[in-house]
């Protein structure tokens, strides 16, 4: 009898769940036969334990990881359970919302109406929200388990906010163009036309119009060689050809090359001496990039003005800048000039798409290096970059 009340010991230990209490072999056999039944199902139960807590771990850890904002409601709207996404897409903290309403805790009446309606069909309803106080675009999806047959209800919520920005911005993207296109398209029109009516006849006039077809026939083939330069550069399908360059010489060549065009426009055009300075760079597009920003700077500097090209060397990088005596960029319009076809002032961008900028940011982050502006409206602007420097 010793042996079984230390048989039902160790069977009430375990059934208080301590899995490792062991029973000893006791005599007479039957009683040993018992002990061993006893430890096989007890180490049966810890094993069987250990695994459904990994599984849960692990259900818990996905759920925790999920970019979906989850919540489990039950039929009286109270919480059960919820992530930690959709804490921080509702803007509860952690552990907070169990045991609320789901009203109290969505703060949404829309979310609250999508639920409702589920409840109500016992349907899935899928919604789209807008949570105009965090600035997110959600879908939101409440499901009835049917399986367990509870009434609880899941609430998933799909944050599109980044979707839509992009949604939006493919839309300014296609009107953009568009209307880029149009404008020459117009002019070429307007121009054959005239021709048409008479303007043939008129030798000298007739010359006039075909100079100016030539040059709206320019801005579009330049438009479309920029937007085929920019899609292959965000593509990925535009490589480098990386090589050891003279900074210096890349610069004095762009300068070179607009020297004429800001003669004519009547400022001065001055590149800083530098030492030679080594980077690793694909000489041709870091030209672009410079003449690209030396152009912006002779469009935007009324005559008199002074643009300065230079080179500075500082830890590890080297910094190229154009500075320029010209009208200058607004406040509100500097954050926004890298954008593809922005243009701040479209009277003086001479035909410009806008898509100068955006190409050269591009190039440069290309190169491992960082494109900034500065300017005073009135007094000028200095747009500058980084490249990597040879060590
Ligand atoms: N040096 C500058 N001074 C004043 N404004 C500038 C200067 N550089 C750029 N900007 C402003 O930034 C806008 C965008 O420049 P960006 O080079 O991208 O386009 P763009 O010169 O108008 O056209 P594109 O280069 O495609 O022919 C310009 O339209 C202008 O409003
Ligand atoms: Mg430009």
């Amino acid at each position: 009898t010793d042996s079984l009340a230390h048989l039902s010991g160790v069977a009430r230990r375990l059934a208080a769940g301590d899995l490792q209490a062991r029973a000893r072999a006791g005599a007479p056999q039957e009683v040993a036969a018992l002990a061993t039944t006893l430890n096989e199902m007890a180490a049966q139960l810890s094993q069987t334990i250990d695994s459904l807590r990994t599984e849960q771990a692990r259900v818990a850890s996905i759920l925790a990881h999920m970019a979906d904002g989850l919540l489990m409601v039950d039929e009286r709207d109270h919480v059960l359970q919820i992530n930690n996404a959709a804490e921080r897409m509702l803007g509860v903290s952690a552990g907070e919302a169990p045991g609320q309403s789901f009203t109290q805790v969505a703060r949404n009446h829309e979310m609250t109406e999508c639920l409702r309606q589920a409840q109500t069909s016992r349907r899935e309803q899928t919604r789209l929200i807008e949570q105009s106080g965090a600035y997110r675009f959600v879908r939101m999806v409440a499901t009835p388990l049917q399986a367990e047959r509870t009434g609880n209800f899941l609430v998933m919520l799909q944050d599109l906010t980044q979707i839509r920005r992009l949604e939006t911005i493919r839309r300014d993207f296609i009107s953009n163009v568009s209307h880029e296109l149009r404008t020459p398209l117009a002019a070429l029109q307007a121009l054959a036309e005239t021709l048409n009516d008479g303007a043939l006849e008129d030798l000298p006039a007739a010359r006039r119009f075909v100079a100016r077809m030539d040059d709206e026939v320019h801005q579009l083939t330049k438009l479309v060689d920029d937007l085929l330069d920019l899609s292959a550069m965000e593509a990925g399908q535009a490589p480098l050809a990386l090589r050891t360059e003279d900074i210096g010489a890349i610069v004095r060549r762009a300068a070179e090359r607009l020297q004429p065009q800001a003669e004519r426009a009547g400022v001065a055009l001055r590149v800083d001496e530098a030492p030679p300075i080594a980077v690793r760079a694909d000489a041709a597009r870091i030209e672009q990039v410079m003449l690209n920003l030396i152009h912006n700077a002779i469009k935007f500097t009324p005559p008199l003005g002074v643009i300065t090209c230079a080179v500075v060397q500082q830890d590890g990088h080297v910094t190229l800048s154009v500075s320029d005596t010209g009208v200058g960029i607004s406040a509100a319009d500097l954050p926004r000039i890298f954008e593809r076809f922005y243009k701040a002032d479209k009277a003086r961008s001479g035909g410009g798409t806008g898509l100068g900028l955006a190409i050269a940011k591009h190039i440069v982050e290309l190169h491992g290096g960082q494109i900034w502006a500065e300017s005073e409206p009135g007094k000028g602007t200095t747009i500058g970059f980084t490249l990597p420097a040879v060590q």
